[in-house]
């Protein structure tokens, strides 16, 4: 008997196909683009949609913004706190994740907004955590550039630790709403948590009542040795991005390792690998548009662009033709080597058409009819050993045509085989991931 595997969407803010992609005109910005999206799917009983966010408008490829705005990369965009709360109220199973940067809030205000958001979500709601990897970003929040990355991970440490100190600080149970004693809500539940940390200081309690899950689901991305044991001691689920199905398995070979270490279950840490499927009716038609979009010269500059966001190095100053030079950075670590593909002796060119063309790697060669897609991921899953994956549009060209395609081509081949769900027998999002 086949086991299923965990599928959510990953929600880049990434204008894609938008030519096409918005029948209300090109406006997705009164939200209801969102809510069809949501709508769309929980019908195919996806566990979550993941809401990305960066808090700045990138100009670092070429020093301007011209390649981020001109191809709609990362901005314009929606806050992804108040989406996730319409989207979570619109919806009665799947989950919601909103990105949510410890740059961004005291960690006070994302306790109180977390707590109100799974209260809106019935108990879905989730939280990505991140830290920022980008100086235009630490530049909007009175800093001159990002934290160092070692340093940005203890802070999170603390903030993390502040912020469950705060889910907790009601107790389950301290709203009585006793009409005979006049009390609505029992003090003795209700704590101040009297943090004083090494970058934090907070003293409580929240002032929203205890939310359905506690607190909400813990998302993370991190890929580098500090963020993999982040990611081990606190995420409910990860976002995987490791290269080939050997380095898939690798990936989470050490994060449940890591788990264990941290006393937890291993099996409460999903891992779900982010891919980029292109589906067609046929293989062929699947490959000629594969092809068609690999052709297109937008899609070097917008992987490059992308990279540049997320590293805070400008990739248009290397020649395209030539082998990238040895580069590191403050930003995303793991992003970076993954890209990298240091030792490869593959010109950025391809680097940068690598990053979308899946073909690099055959075992993860994505692209095909809904069956052919379906056996692939199956085999993969196999190998790799659990536990989902992570769904986004290829090339980051969303459109309804694409949640289509996945709502009503892949995840029915993948229910068909029993490797998708069927319906939801959970209510809140974590009991949603730990159902298998
Ligand atoms: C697929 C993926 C999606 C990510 N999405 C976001 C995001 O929406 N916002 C953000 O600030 N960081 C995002 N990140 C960055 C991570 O949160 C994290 O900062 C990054 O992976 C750096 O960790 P590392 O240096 O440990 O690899 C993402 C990373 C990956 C791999």
């Amino acid at each position: 008997m086949a086991k299923p595997f965990h599928l959510a969407w990953f929600m880049s803010f990434s204008a894609g196909d938008w030519e096409g992609a918005f029948s209300s005109g090109g406006q997705p910005w009164d939200g209801r683009y969102y809510i069809d999206l949501a709508r769309q799917m929980e019908l195919a009983c996806l566990d979550f949609i993941m809401i990305e966010d960066t808090l700045h408008v990138s100009d670092v490829y070429g020093g301007s913004a011209g390649a981020t705005l001109g191809n709609g990369m990362y901005a314009p965009k929606h806050d992804p706190a108040p989406l996730a709360a319409l989207m979570g109220a619109a919806t009665s199973k799947i989950g919601v994740v909103a990105t949510m940067s410890t740059l961004g809030y005291p960690p006070f205000l994302l306790a109180r907004l977390a707590s109100t958001i799974d209260h809106i979500a019935g108990g879905r709601f989730g939280w990505n955590i991140v830290t920022s990897s980008e100086d235009r970003a630490a530049q909007n929040f009175g800093l001159d550039a990002l934290t160092p990355h070692e340093q940005r991970y203890e802070m999170a440490e603390e903030y993390v630790d502040l912020v469950c100190k705060l889910f907790d600080s009601w107790e389950p149970g301290a709203v009585v709403m006793d009409r005979d004693r006049r009390v609505y809500a029992d003090a003795s539940k209700v704590h101040t948590v009297d943090f004083e940390g090494k970058f934090y200081k907070c003293r409580g309690p929240l002032n929203t009542v205890r939310s359905p899950q506690g607190r909400p689901v813990f998302l993370q991305a991190g890929a580098s040795p500090r963020g993999i044991r982040f990611a081990a001691k606190h995420a409910d689920a990860i976002i995987g991005i490791a290269r080939g199905v050997a380095g898939m398995k690798r990936y989470r070979d050490t994060v449940r390792q890591a788990a264990e270490e941290e006393g937890r279950d291993p099996d409460h840490v999903k891992i779900m690998f982010l891919i980029h499927p292109t589906i067609g009716e046929t293989d062929e038609e699947a490959l000629a548009r594969r092809a068609r979009l690999l052709a297109d010269p937008a899609s070097v500059q917008r992987s490059l662009a992308s990279m540049s966001t997320f590293t805070n190095i400008d990739f248009a100053q290397f020649d395209l033709d030539q082998p990238l030079p040895d580069v590191t950075t403050n930003g995303t670590q793991g992003s970076l080597d993954r890209f990298a593909q240091k030792g490869s002796g593959k010109t950025l060119r391809q680097l940068a058409l690598a990053e979308y063309d899946e073909a690099a790697d055959p075992a993860l060669d994505f692209v095909g009819s809904p069956d052919t897609v379906a056996d692939k991921m199956a085999a993969v899953m196999e190998e790799v050993g659990g536990d989902g994956f992570l769904i986004s549009p290829p090339m980051q060209r969303t459109s309804r045509r694409v949640f289509a395609e996945i709502s009503d081509g892949l995840v029915p081949a993948l229910q068909r085989r029993g490797l998708a769900r069927t319906s939801y027998t959970r209510q809140t999002l974590r009991e949603t991931l730990r159902e298998f």
